[in-house]
């Protein structure tokens, strides 16, 4: 444990955001890289090169959606923390794969969680969006508006891959899909919780990494032409995002560090949104962290945007690999561009 000075600005009226538990489900169909190789030219050897994946996890086709993995992940989360679905007070749900156009999916769950009336919002900040979520849920714990708080990230992004078409491998090999859960509350201790968080975004580069269509910008909203030009795809710049990944993200978690009086020794654990291994390699790097201060499990989940750090979350604190008093960092960095980082006294 480090020796970082507890939240300056902590009032008991203010009282800190502690996770109180985690959780985590992923579907149980698992797929490796030489399953690719049968429908996209690529090779174990190559993604395990630029990406350190080796498998993910996607659902059956029409199978789980990403309510579905949320509930699983929420209700491993309550059951750690001894809870009943009626003692939240709010839904906080970030996805970038929705399972309608609308409403979000905080709806959903709500519904499969046997709830009404509570409040459910739904974060649309993409990889970045369970520390978008982590910051509002923060803010209104602090303020006393809520006092339970289910925030889950969840994604079923296997259906959106182009398995019939060659380029669909630049984003296909990268996805996996999975939820991740974690329930907040105020802290009874001024040096423990989220000490803070930090939230950039920059939409000169929205259409870096983009679905184009369909959306109310098009007229008809929806269309064969759409479809045959394969808009209903995502796309992606690889480099361009790799780029500012390596950037953003050490940026962000150090800009919090120095306002918060915390050196990279102080760290117990970097927990980065899992997109790449090399790029999380970079980020390492760049604070000046030990692998040990690291936890990566991309390489058996692949890519699972915004679930990404609350699966490892709930890995490590099952694990004894995040205990309690642990200086905790976490940071993000996807789709908008939108990136973020959290400091939190575990
Ligand atoms: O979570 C949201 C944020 N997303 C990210 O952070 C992802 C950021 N980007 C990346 O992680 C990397 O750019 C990728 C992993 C997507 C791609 O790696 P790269 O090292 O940037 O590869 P590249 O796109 O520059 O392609 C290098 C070569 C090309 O062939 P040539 O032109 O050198 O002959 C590609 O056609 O690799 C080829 N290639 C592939 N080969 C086998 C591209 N994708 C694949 C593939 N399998 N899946």
């Amino acid at each position: 444990m480090g020796t970082v000075p507890s939240n300056p600005s902590w009032n008991p009226l203010m009282p800190n955001t502690e996770f109180i538990s985690t959780g985590f489900h992923v579907p149980e169909r698992v797929v490796t890289n030489n399953d690719l190789a049968e429908f996209w030219e690529t090779s174990d050897e190559w993604i395990q090169e630029r990406c350190g994946i080796q498998t993910r996890h996607w659902t059956e086709r029409g199978g789980e959606t990403g309510s579905d993995l949320g509930l699983k992940a929420a209700q491993s989360a309550l059951e750690r923390a001894d809870m009943d679905p009626s003692e939240l007070d709010c839904i906080v749900y970030a996805t970038l794969s929705p399972e309608h156009f609308f409403p979000g999916g905080g709806v959903f769950l709500q519904k499969k969680l046997g709830l009404t009336g509570i409040p459910a919002l739904d974060v649309r900040n993409q990889c970045s969006g369970f520390l978008y979520g982590l910051s509002v849920v923060d803010a209104w714990i602090r303020s006393g508006q809520y006092r339970r708080v289910l925030l889950v990230g969840a994604e079923v992004q296997s259906p959106a891959l182009e398995y019939d078409y060659p380029e669909g491998r630049n984003i296909g090999v990268l996805f996996g899909d999975g939820a991740g859960a974690a329930i907040l509350g105020p802290a009874e201790e001024s040096d423990r919780g989220v000490l803070g968080t930090n939230l950039f975004s920059d939409g000169r580069f929205a259409e870096h990494l983009w679905v184009e269509g369909a959306g109310m910008r098009r007229y008809p909203w929806v269309s064969h032409e759409d479809l045959e030009n394969r808009k209903l795809y995502p796309r992606m710049e690889g480099r361009e995002v790799f780029k500012h990944a390596v950037n953003r993200m050490p940026e962000a978690l150090s800009a919090l560090m120095e306002e918060h009086g915390v050196k990279a020794e102080d760290i117990d654990l970097l927990i980065a949104h899992q997109a790449n291994l090399r790029i999380n390699e970079m980020v390492a790097r760049r604070l000046k962290l030990r692998d040990d201060q690291v936890y990566n499990n991309i390489q058996r989940y692949g890519n699972t945007t915004a679930a990404s750090i609350p699966i490892a979350l709930d890995e490590c604190a099952r694990s004894g690999r995040l205990n309690r008093g642990d200086l905790l960092a976490l940071t993000a960095f996807g789709s908008g561009f939108t990136w973020a980082s959290a400091l939190v006294r575990w």
